[in-house]
């Protein structure tokens, strides 16, 4: 058996050949237009990047090797917190992006990943396609950049609907299945967002199959997007709806209950990223601190952040670097 075991890599021998941030999203608009053929569907939605995020450092192995990867759980929880089931293996979107990279560009690449989680798991806030389209970016620095933009968000399309996103300037008018993206100017650049994550979470693809095609909101995306770009648009609730809300309250009606308490404190925007369940906050109470008043439960599970963005032109430079 021990001969059989894979040997474990020692991180303490040199430092890390790459460290990259993956920053979270939350979709500040997110419309359902319909159901397509192959049974995704078709959406609209205004995606924002986050301070907020999980950190990978790779080690570049010999291409003999077997890639591996670890979890550093940094998210505020306490350390016999019970934490979501995140798989450490060939499945997990960081090393299937190593392994398309490699095949797509024809160079042998084996890594060591150790990924420090702080985006919330099953929270809407794209944190396993962050790390995957972080990894994608790793990988091309570690190779020397044999790929553009272009490539890395073309490849994470096929790893995950929401990847390509990651490669945008931070805000961006996805279209699609949600690969589509056109990154537009910051909204408002380092703005201010209190992003809570209940204990509960969702799973993606259970929110689209309880969705219910017949009540979507109807609301004309050309015209929320105009809405969230005026000045003082990111205070304007009218701005702000997300179709998927209706079936993950369902699925989790607490979530509702949280969202009251938070608009009859004062919020001006509150609402629901992705297919749940975190809630974003903007635009705190008027002469209010901006966590006064919330519970010990509401504030375990918050994390104070800002719009983050990263320059197109600088193919080299990732988020937050
Ligand atoms: O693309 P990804 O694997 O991240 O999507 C997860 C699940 O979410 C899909 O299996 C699908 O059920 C659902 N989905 C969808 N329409 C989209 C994106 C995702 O139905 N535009």
């Amino acid at each position: 058996a021990a001969a059989a075991a894979a040997a474990v890599f020692d991180k303490a021998a040199r430092p890390a050949d790459a460290c990259v941030l993956a920053p979270a999203k939350v979709n500040l608009f997110l419309r359902i237009l319909r159901r397509r053929e192959d049974g995704y569907h078709e959406l609209a939605s205004l995606f924002q990047a986050l301070e907020l995020g999980d950190t990978l450092r790779v080690w570049r192995l010999d291409e003999r090797a077997t890639s591996t990867m670890e979890l550093v759980w940094d998210d505020g929880a306490d350390a016999a917190a019970e934490r979501p089931e995140v798989p450490t293996d060939g499945s997990n979107l960081v090393l299937r992006a190593f392994e398309l990279f490699a095949r797509q560009v024809g160079m042998p690449l084996r890594v060591h990943v150790e990924l420090t989680k702080r985006i919330p798991v099953q929270a809407g806030m794209g944190g396993g396609s962050a790390d995957a389209a972080a990894a994608l970016f790793a990988a091309n620095r570690l190779c020397g950049y044999p790929a553009s933009m272009a490539d890395l968000r073309a490849w994470g399309a096929e790893l995950g609907s929401d990847i390509s996103f990651f490669f945008s300037t931070g805000t961006a008018y996805c279209t699609g299945r949600g690969e589509q993206i056109e990154s537009l100017p910051p909204l408002e650049p380092r703005r201010e967002i209190y992003v809570l994550k209940p204990a509960e979470g969702l799973s993606t693809a259970l929110v689209y199959r309880t969705l219910d095609l017949g009540a979507l909101s109807r609301l004309d995306p050309d015209a929320l997007l105009a809405g969230m770009r005026r000045a003082g648009g990111l205070l304007e609730p009218a701005n702000f709806v997300n179709d998927l809300e209706p079936p993950a309250l369902a699925a989790v009606p607490r979530l509702a209950d949280i969202q009251r308490t938070l608009r009859a404190r004062g919020w001006r925007v509150v609402m629901m990223s992705g297919s749940g369940t975190s809630i974003f906050c903007i635009g705190s109470p008027a002469g209010e601190p901006p966590l006064a008043g919330w519970s010990d439960e509401l504030r375990a599970a918050c994390f104070p952040t800002r719009f983050a963005s990263r320059a197109e032109d600088d193919e080299t430079v990732w988020y937050g670097e």
